[in-house]
């Protein structure tokens, strides 16, 4: 399940060679993918636009992108919206920048792409500072002893491994007390989680206007970091930020300066993303909520651990013996399960295991032959008990 030729698709079910796998692998959320409704929408931009602009950003926008940028600055209720290619691009160019000759503090389980861009920051003058993953009171006595001309407190929204979403409102807390900027990734919870309210058809919120509608937070220090390519299916990424910060972006970071653009079809599926996110986003979150409600609950019924306990659809499962991923893997494989591998070194030994993400292309069938397939993994191999849980 590493490297793997996808042969053909069928709904979210996927050919390997011969073999037919229901896919619990993809970061579609919301299905979007293949939404008929948004397939419908390309072909009319594609005669309007052609398939691919080629200017840099700074040479030209097709209108596409501010009609974007209003619509999602609007959908998370953010000062404004920049539009680039992906995420990773973002944080290797807007990291260095804002990070300046000062201090970057880094969540240790933060992703990947964050460490890359706040490394390059180093080479720029930063400095790099590490606290461990979710642990405030850490951060607070780095960001004291601190004596660095700008902060910015790098860390995920709904963290890709655990599914599990940090306390913004601490974070945001001690950013504002201590003048930094907070930095959030949620590439996860974009689509995903939304603004708490009393009519919200699932405990993931309404609208899935990301982490900081979520936590009922304001803007006032907080830098918000997505991408369009998971939730809504689409290549590009936007970066929330007050007005003043985009204009500077807009003539310092190399990706707007420099780098090709988002596919036309990209912008069409995202314009046409939203506005089904208008109409039908609540619905769809309440199914992909109820899915994975479903598997959690055949976890613990199973004694299965997982660090998930937010509820959010990418479940982690943590094996017994880390040697033994190639054989799980081969299992789940030969009962038809498609999922994410987690071998060590890319985590660590205690952690190696596998990871499920649900959307709301899941059928309730292939989510039955899911658990199925896991109550059979559970008799023949030695899974982490869920004991663990509370660890
Ligand atoms: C948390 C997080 N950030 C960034 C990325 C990279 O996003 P992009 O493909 O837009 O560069 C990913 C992709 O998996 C991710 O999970």
């Amino acid at each position: 399940m590493i490297d793997a030729v996808i042969d053909e698709i069928d709904g979210r079910m996927i050919r390997v060679g011969d073999k037919w796998l229901a896919d619990f692998a993809s970061c579609n959320y919301l299905g979007f993918d293949l939404d008929p409704e948004i397939i419908a929408a390309v072909p009319p931009y594609l005669e309007a636009w052609g398939t691919h602009p080629s200017w840099s950003r700074l040479l030209g926008s097709p209108a596409l992108y501010e009609q974007i940028e209003e619509r999602l600055t609007s959908l998370l209720g953010a000062p404004d919206t920049l539009v680039l290619p992906t995420i990773t691009l973002i944080h290797l160019s807007v990291i260095p920048l804002l990070a300046a000759s000062g201090t970057v503090f880094v969540d240790r389980r933060a992703h990947k792409t964050i460490y890359e861009g706040a490394e390059l920051a180093t080479l720029r003058g930063a400095t790099l500072q590490r606290f461990a993953h979710d642990n405030l009171d850490e951060l607070e006595a780095l960001l004291r002893a601190d004596r660095g001309s700008a902060r910015l407190i790098c860390i995920d929204g709904v963290n890709s491994m655990t599914g599990n979403a940090p306390d913004l409102k601490a974070f945001a807390k001690l950013a504002r007390e201590h003048e930094a900027i907070l930095y959030v990734d949620d590439a996860h919870g974009f689509g995903v989680m939304g603004e708490r309210r009393a009519d919200e058809t699932s405990p993931y919120g309404m609208r899935g206007n990301s982490i900081v509608r979520y936590a009922g937070e304001t803007y006032d220090n907080i830098v918000l970091v997505a991408g369009l390519s998971k939730a809504y299916s689409s290549l590009a990424a936007f970066i929330s930020c007050p007005t003043e910060m985009k204009r500077l972006l807009k003539t310092a970071a190399p990706p707007y300066l420099y780098s090709g653009p988002s596919p036309v079809a990209s912008l069409a599926t995202t314009i046409a993303g939203l506005d089904v996110n208008d109409h039908r986003g609540d619905a769809l979150r309440a199914d992909l909520h109820a899915k994975t409600a479903r598997v959690l609950d055949a976890l613990d019924r199973l004694g299965i651990h997982t660090p998930n306990h937010h509820g959010f659809p990418i479940i982690e499962i943590p094996i017994g013996h880390a040697e033994q991923i190639g054989a799980v893997g081969e299992f789940l494989f030969d009962h038809g399960v498609y999922v994410t591998l987690a071998a060590y070194p890319l985590v660590p030994r205690s952690e190696v295991g596998f990871r499920i993400q649900l959307t709301a292309a899941n059928t309730d069938g292939e989510v039955d032959q899911l658990i199925d397939t896991l109550g059979a993994l559970a008799n023949g191999f030695d899974l982490q008990p869920a004991e663990r849980k509370a660890a």
